[in-house]
This record gives structure tokens, sequence and C-alpha cells, in this order.
């Protein structure tokens, strides 16, 4: 086993507040990789990388968080957690409680949260409730139960939540061997802008780097709250990840952007699933629609004359693409992409793909 990753809280047990009395729950996240994005460099002129957050054990970057936030739970002696979730924590706490052996209670906004994410929470045995309201709806009754009732809370209003997601600008840097001069992300309760926030910040004191990034974080047109500097109070876009109103961690991300000379900019639902064309077509990595509105980002700023050439550019993408797949099944223009129906025959189907007998492969 020596040359496996041993999830984030192994990996980096110095630095961070785990001991040895902490039970750790991994499911092996974190570790993921950080991918050359060449056409998007040649798009931008920039020095583009993806951190493909899609490939933790359950799709999305709130592993990193989970690993930490049900570990501590746990060493705590708590029984159940619960979060409120628009599909990806959900997914996350359900399947670190079940490997922790203890109940995960989850309120997701009824009807609008993807199916793979669904059917995550219910494969892990997770509580799952639908709660006929928004996001924010939900959140404000996980925090009134938690105060309230033996069930500790998950969400990142958490810091473990927070803390463990860090370790995802750690592992930027190891790589890099310096911060990027940009790192962009989506933002919902912009949480995870705030844990790369932090995680540079302790790089840049211990030397381990030379610079902060600046941090430029996007929220979807019709949920962009701290873009528009009010609540949202009916959140929507198609990128269900990120319809949020009421950020939790509003004021830290209003912080962070100061620290960094960051920015937040908002991205309308068309122009998020062209940027998940792209990357899925151009890169080869498939996200969720709320993922590519860091692709979505880069390129209106590339455009705006923000980032300059040869600059290294850092995108987070979030989650998965077969989380919620149904959004490439759809074309530019709207219709339905129905795969073209073949006989069982090798003529036809060469003259289908435009092959001739004896040509160029
Ligand atoms: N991308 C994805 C795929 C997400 O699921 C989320 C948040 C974000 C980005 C935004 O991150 O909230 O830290 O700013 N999803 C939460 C959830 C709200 O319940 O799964 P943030």
């Amino acid at each position: 086993m020596a040359k496996q990753w041993r999830g984030v809280l192994h990996e980096y047990a110095d630095r961070l507040d785990v001991s040895a009395a902490t039970p750790i729950i991994s499911l092996g996240e974190g570790g993921t990789p950080l991918i050359p994005a060449p056409a998007l460099s040649a798009r931008t002129g920039a020095k583009v990388f993806i951190k493909y957050e899609g490939m933790n054990p359950t799709g999305s970057f709130k592993d990193r968080g989970m690993t930490m936030a049900i570990s501590k739970a746990v060493e705590h002696g708590a029984q159940a957690v619960i979060c409120a979730s628009t599909g990806n924590t959900s997914a996350s706490a359900a399947a670190y409680a079940a490997h922790a052996g203890i109940t995960a209670a989850v309120l997701v906004p009824e009807g609008k949260i993807s199916m793979g994410k669904l059917s995550q929470a219910v494969a892990h045995n997770g509580q799952l409730l639908q709660v006929q309201g928004n996001f924010d709806d939900c959140l404000d009754i996980a925090r009134d139960l938690a105060a309230n009732y033996p069930v500790h809370l998950v969400n990142s209003v958490n810091n473990d939540r927070i803390e463990g997601q860090k370790t995802a600008a750690y592992e930027v840097v190891e790589v890099l061997e310096d911060a990027p001069d940009f790192h962009i992300l989506p933002v919902g309760n912009a949480g995870n802008y705030t844990a790369y926030s932090r995680g540079y910040t302790e790089e840049l004191a211990r030397g381990a780097t030379t610079k902060m990034p600046r941090m430029f974080g996007f929220q979807a047109s019709g949920s962009a709250p701290i873009v528009l500097g009010h609540v949202v109070k009916s959140p929507e876009t198609l990128a269900s990840a990120i319809r949020i109103g009421n950020p939790a961690s509003w004021e830290l991300a209003l912080a962070a952007r100061e620290q960094t000379n960051g920015y937040f900019g908002a991205i309308d639902d068309e122009t998020i699933l062209a940027a998940q064309r792209i990357l899925s077509a151009e890169v080869g990595i498939f996200v969720e629609p709320a993922s590519a509105i860091s692709v979505a980002g880069l390129l209106e700023r590339a455009e705006a004359g923000e980032i300059p050439k040869g600059a290294v550019v850092v995108l987070t993408v979030t989650g998965h693409g077969l989380k919620d797949p149904q959004w490439a099944l759809r074309r530019a223009d709207g219709s339905e992409v129905t795969p073209t129906s073949v006989p069982v025959d090798v003529p036809t189907i060469a003259d289908v793909l435009g092959l001739v007998a004896g040509g160029l492969k």
C-alpha cells in the first residue's frame, strides 16, 4: 500500500487539526490531477491548468471537507449528522456517514437536484428529505435542527469543512511549485473560495509560494447575490449546484477577494453550457454545468483583457459531468441529440461515418 494516496487527513495530518484521538474516516479523497489544458491556453494566451475535482470518491470537491467534518464529528461522539444541499454535499455526507457507520440526514430543495446526486444520497442510505423550498430554506432548517437537536451540522458553516477543502490549494502549489497567478472557481455558498484563499495564504506564510493568486469567483446570473450585493430571494439557474441566493460564507469571501485582489462575476446559463461543451470537446474533461462556469469565467476575463499572456491560471472544476449528464445531450440551439441508428451492416455504417474503402485512415 506504500504508493497509494491515503486521503487528505493522512497526507496533510501535520497541517490539519487531527490527532491520535481522531478516527480518520476516509475514502481516499484528494490527490486529484492538475491537468494542462492546451486548448484553453490557445484560446486565451495564458497557461491554463484544470484542477479536476470530479475525480474525488463521490465525484466532487466536497469529499475533502467531508472527510474532515465527519472525522471530527465522530471524534466528538456524534451519532448523526445533517446538511442542506444542492446535491453534492448530500452525496458526500451520506457516503462518509455510511463509511463511519453513523446516520446522515440531508435536506434538498424539492425537484431541484440532479438525478445522479439524488441517487447517490439514496444509495448511501442517507435520510433524504425534499424540502418544499430552495437551498437557502434548507440551510436555515439544518442550522435550526443542529442548534436544538442532537445532530451535527456538516455544511461549510462548519469550519472543519473549509479546513479539509483548503488542501486543494496545497496540492496545486505542490505541482506548480508556486501559486498560480489566477485561480478561478464557481461560487455558491463561497465556502470553496474561502477554503482556497486560506490554503494559499498558509502556503505563502510558510514560504512555499512567492505570491497569492488573484482569486476569481463566478456565480450564475440568476443566482448572483455576491455580484449584485444583495440576497436573491428566488435564485434560478440550470447550474443547480450553485442555485443559492444567500451564501453562507459571504463575509469570508468578500474578505478573501479584498486580500487577493480578486473578483466576482456572473455568467448566464447559455454561456455556462457553451463552456461545458468547450471543456468536453476540446480538453476531454466532462463536468457538471456549475463547474463549467470556471471555464466561462476564464474566457470572459481573457476577452476583457484581464488575463495577461503567459499568466498561470488554475481552474477548479468542482463536480463530475456524470452527476448531471442531461445537458450534454442538448445542442446549442436547444435541440436534443439523438444518436443515429444504423443496421448491422458494415458498408452502411462506413458510409454514415464518411469512410471510403481503401482510403487514408
Ligand atoms: N460546484 C459544485 C459542483 C457544487 O456542488 C458547489 C456547491 C459549488 C461549486 C459551490 O461551492 O458553495 O463552496 O461556493 N454545492 C453545495 C452542495 C452547495 O450542497 O452540494 P461553494
